[in-house]
């Protein structure tokens, strides 16, 4: 019995979209107020999906408590309340869309996750605006 189970988690972290190689005018008229040079913030919401076969002894699919634990210390820890352009290394040269963002986590995720499971990774930028990845 293959299944999906999923977890919710949260961060917020700031950011700001620009490239370096582009002049102040073209960063404006790409990223419009994405590219406010002093940052902003966004109150982030994914969904963690884990798909694979049911244990048939134990009925479950994987220990939701190391699925928390991972997302936790892979995710949370690492963007929880803060600027992600500065302080998050794997975006000091990558924009941090959500396209982007999302591929990190999943590549972060993907990393320490059994092998025997596949991955998706949804993110919500805002309520309405969210993506998907799953590799
Ligand atoms: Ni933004």
């Amino acid at each position: 019995m293959s299944l999906t189970v999923f977890r919710k988690a949260h961060f917020n972290a700031a950011h700001r979209l620009y490239r370096k190689d582009w002049s102040d005018e073209k960063n404006w008229e790409i990223f419009g107020k994405c590219n406010n040079p002093n940052f902003h913030g966004h109150n982030y919401e994914m969904e963690v999906g884990v798909t694979g076969e049911v244990d048939p002894e134990t009925g479950y699919l994987i220990d939701m408590k190391i699925l928390k634990d991972l997302i936790k210390e892979e995710v949370e820890d690492a963007f929880d309340h803060k600027n992600l352009n500065l302080e998050v290394p794997e975006f000091a040269d990558l924009n941090p869309t959500a396209e982007n963002i999302a591929k990190v986590i999943w590549e972060k995720l993907r990393a320490k996750l059994d092998e025997k499971f596949d991955l998706s990774v949804k993110l919500y930028e805002t309520p309405r605006n969210f993506v998907l990845y799953t590799g």
